[in-house]
C-alpha cells in the first residue's frame, strides 16, 4: 500500500448518531477493534430531531401496555409492510435498552413515585414514550457518548467516506475518506463495516434534517451491491415550522400534540375530525367532547385525530392549505397555549418554547404556532436481516434509519430512537462476531486509488457546474414532483429531471483546493442524494397503490398485491433496477394479535 494514511480495524462504524453510537459501544465490548467515523462532530447528529421520547413498553403510566401492543401499533402504522421480524424484536427489547440508557446516565423524566415517564404520541395505544421533556434526542446522544468516550472507542470525526471496499469475494473490506479539513485521504481497513449514516432529507427542500442528511450510507451501500427497499416511503412530519422562511422545516415535536396541542385552520376549525380514515376510526374519536375527554379518561374514550399516525396527519395538512384554509404563511395552526398552563407548557416543551420565541418571535403559552409537513425520516433503506442487521453484502451491517423494514410505510413517532438503540446494538455485536471469526482481506491498492481519483476528478472539470446550483435544483425536483402526493405524470418528469441532474452532476466542477472546501464536500454529497433521489422516484412509480408515506392521487387505496411485496432497488449494469421481492409471511401467533383488536 501506497504512504497514505490507513488505519486498521475488525469493525468500523460509519455514522455516530445513537445508531451508530450504540453499535460501536456493542462491538468493542464483544471484543472487536473498533472505529467510530463520522462525518460531521461526535454528538451532531439527527437523533437529536427525534425530541419526544422514545418508544417502549415499559407500562409505567399504563400497565395494560406490553409488546405485543407496541408491535401491533407499530405495524398498523407502517401500513403493514413492516418486516414484521424486525417489529417484534424491536417491541420486545425497546424496555430493555431504555433501561439500559438509564444505568447509563440518562435523565428522565419522573412519574409521582419515581418511574421513568411516558407520554402519548400518534399511533401509539397506550403513553408509551420516555422522554426528556422534548430533548430526549439529546440526552439519547449524550449518555451514549459518555458511554462510547469512557470505554475508549477511537472516534474519527469530520470524515467523509466516498466508496465502501470491496474484495474479490464481494464482501466488503474497508473504505475510503477523506479529512474535510485538510482534504488529505484516508482509508479504513476493516473486517466488518456498520453503516450508521442516517436519512436522506437534505434531498428535499423542506426538512427537518441538517447538512449531514444526504443519504451516504443509502449509496455506499447500493454501490457496494446492497439491495435497497421501499425507498418510495418517505415520512413528511406534520408539523415543521412554516415561518420565518430561515426556518422552514424546523421540527416542532409531535409531543405538542401527545401533550394536548390541537391542529386549527384559518376558519378556527379542528379540522382533524374530517381526516378519520376507516382504517382508524374504530379507535379516534369522532366529536370534540369525545377527544377532550380521552385526556382525562384513557379507558373509556378514543383518542383525538390530532394523534393519527403522522402519514395522516400530514396529508391531511396538506390538503387543507391546498383547499385554501392554511395560515397565513403557507401552514395550518398548532395550539398547545389554550390547552394547557404557561407554566406546564414551559416545563414539558422548553425546546419548543425557546425555538418559537426566539425564531420566531411567538410566544407559545400565548398564541398559536403554525406549522406543516417537512421531511423528516425515510423508512426505506437498506436490506437487511432482522436478527443481525446483515446485508446482502457479506460483512456490511446497516442499522437506524439507513437501514429498511422497521417501520414499513410510515414510522410512528418515537420508534425511530427505540430502533436505533435495539438494532444498533444488533448490528454491533452481529459485526464483531463476523470480524472475530473472518481473516482480513487487505484492500488493494487499485481499489483504494479509483476511489481517490475519482473524488479529485471535480477539480479537473470546466464545465463551470455548480454543486449548489445543482442540489437547489434537485431539492426543487424532489419537492415538487416526489412530495407528500405522487401522480404518475410528476414522477415520470422527475425521473428525467433526475436523469439530466445526474448528467451534470457528472460535470460538476470545484473552485480552490482540496483543504476545507464545501464545494467539493457538496459535490461528492450529492453523488449520494441523487443515487437515493432515484430509487425514490423509481420506487415510487412502481408502487401504484398509496400506502404510509408513499401517496399516490392515482391510486388513492393500498393494494393489498403490494402488501406482499418489498420494492427492491439495487444496481444491475451500472444502472438503478427495480424489482419485488415478495414479504415472509407472519407467523400465526403474530398474525393473531390482529385478529384479537378486532
Ligand atoms: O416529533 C418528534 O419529537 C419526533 C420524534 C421522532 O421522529 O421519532
Amino acid at each position: 500500500m501506497s504512504d497514505q494514511e490507513t488505519h486498521h480495524y475488525d469493525v468500523v462504524v460509519i455514522g455516530a448518531g445513537g445508531a451508530g453510537l450504540r453499535a460501536a459501544i456493542e462491538s468493542l465490548t464483544t471484543g472487536a477493534r473498533t472505529a467510530l467515523v463520522c462525518k460531521s462532530l461526535l454528538g451532531k447528529a439527527h437523533t437529536v430531531m427525534a425530541e419526544g421520547g422514545v418508544a417502549a413498553a415499559m407500562g409505567n403510566v399504563w400497565p395494560e401496555d406490553n409488546w405485543k401492543v407496541h408491535f401491533r401499533d407499530t405495524m398498523r402504522g407502517g401500513k403493514m409492510l413492516n418486516n414484521w421480524r424486525m417489529a417484534q424484536l424491536h417491541a420486545q427489547e425497546a424496555p430493555e435498552r431504555v433501561y439500559e440508557l438509564e444505568e447509563w446516565g440518562a435523565l428522565f423524566d419522573r412519574t409521582p413515585d419515581g418511574r421513568i415517564l411516558q407520554r402519548d404520541f400518534g399511533g401509539h395505544r397506550f403513553a408509551r414514550l420516555a422522554h426528556v421533556g422534548d430533548r430526549t434526542g439529546l440526552e439519547l446522544i449524550r449518555t451514549l457518548q459518555q458511554r462510547a468516550v469512557g470505554l475508549g472507542i477511537d472516534v474519527f470525526m469530520e470524515c467523509k467516506i466516498v466508496r465502501l471496499l470491496v474484495d474479490r469475494d464481494g464482501a466488503t473490506n474497508g473504505a475510503v475518506g477523506f479529512w474535510r479539513e485538510s482534504g488529505r485521504f484516508v482509508t479504513f481497513a476493516a473486517k466488518a463495516i456498520v453503516l450508521a449514516t442516517g436519512g436522506v432529507g437534505k434531498t428535499w427542500q423542506f426538512t427537518s434534517n441538517s447538512w449531514e442528511s444526504t443519504g451516504d450510507g443509502h449509496a455506499l451501500a447500493l454501490w457496494a451491491g446492497a439491495d435497497l427497499i421501499d425507498m418510495e416511503c418517505v415520512q413528511f412530519h406534520p408539523t415543521g415550522m412554516v415561518w420565518p422562511p430561515s426556518a422552514r422545516g424546523l421540527l416542532v415535536t409531535e409531543g405538542v400534540r401527545g401533550d394536548g396541542g390541537v391542529l386549527k385552520n384559518i376558519d378556527g376549525e379542528r379540522f382533524m375530525f374530517n381526516y378519520i380514515s376507516p382504517y382508524f376510526a374504530a379507535e379516534t374519536a369522532d366529536t370534540i367532547a369525545e377527544a377532550d375527554k380521552w385526556y382525562t379518561n384513557k379507558a373509556d374514550y378514543r383518542r383525538p385525530p390530532e394523534l393519527l399516525p403522522r402519514d395522516e396527519v400530514a396529508r391531511a395538512i396538506n390538503t387543507e392549505v391546498k383547499s385554501g384554509r392554511g395560515s397565513p404563511h403557507g401552514g395550518v395552526f398548532l395550539d398547545i397555549a389554550s390547552r394547557r398552563p404557561a407554566e406546564e407548557i414551559r416545563r414539558r416543551l422548553p425546546s419548543m418554547y425557546h425555538q418559537f420565541k426566539q425564531l420566531a418571535d411567538v410566544d407559545i403559552t400565548t398564541d398559536a404556532m403554525e406549522v406543516g409537513p417537512t421531511c423528516h425520516y425515510i423508512m426505506g433503506g437498506v436490506r437487511v436481516e432482522a436478527d443481525t442487521a446483515a446485508t446482502t453484502v457479506p460483512g456490511l451491517f446497516a442499522a437506524g434509519e439507513v437501514a429498511g423494514g422497521m417501520h414499513g410505510a410510515n414510522r410512528l413517532g418515537g420508534n425511530s430512537l427505540s430502533d436505533l438503540l435495539v438494532f444498533g446494538r444488533r448490528a454491533g455485536l452481529a459485526a464483531a462476531q463476523y470480524a472475530l471469526s473472518h481473516p482480513a482481506v487487505a484492500p488493494t491498492e487499485s481499489a483504494v486509488v479509483s476511489v481517490t481519483e475519482h473524488a479529485l476528478s471535480f477539480f479537473a472539470h470546466d464545465s463551470g457546474e455548480n454543486p449548489y446550483a445543482l442540489h437547489q435544483d434537485l431539492q426543487e425536483t424532489m419537492q415538487s414532483l416526489v412530495g407528500i402526493i405522487r401522480v404518475e405524470s410528476e414522477l415520470v418528469e422527475a425521473r428525467e429531471k433526475l436523469a439530466e441532474l445526474a448528467e451534470r452532476a457528472s460535470k460538476l466542477s470545484v473552485e480552490g483546493n482540496r483543504s476545507f472546501n464545501p464545494g467539493w464536500h457538496l459535490a461528492l454529497d450529492l453523488e449520494s442524494m441523487l443515487a437515493c433521489a432515484f430509487c425514490t422516484t423509481l420506487g415510487a412509480i412502481e408502487r401504484r397503490e398509496s400506502r404510509g408515506g408513499h401517496t399516490r392521487d392515482d391510486y388513492p387505496t393500498p393494494d393489498p398485491a403490494f402488501e406482499t411485496i418489498n420494492m427492491v432497488t439495487r444496481l444491475s449494469g451500472g444502472e438503478v433496477a427495480v424489482t419485488h421481492l415478495p414479504r415472509p409471511a407472519m407467523p400465526a401467533e403474530l398474525a393473531e394479535l390482529f385478529e384479537e383488536s378486532k
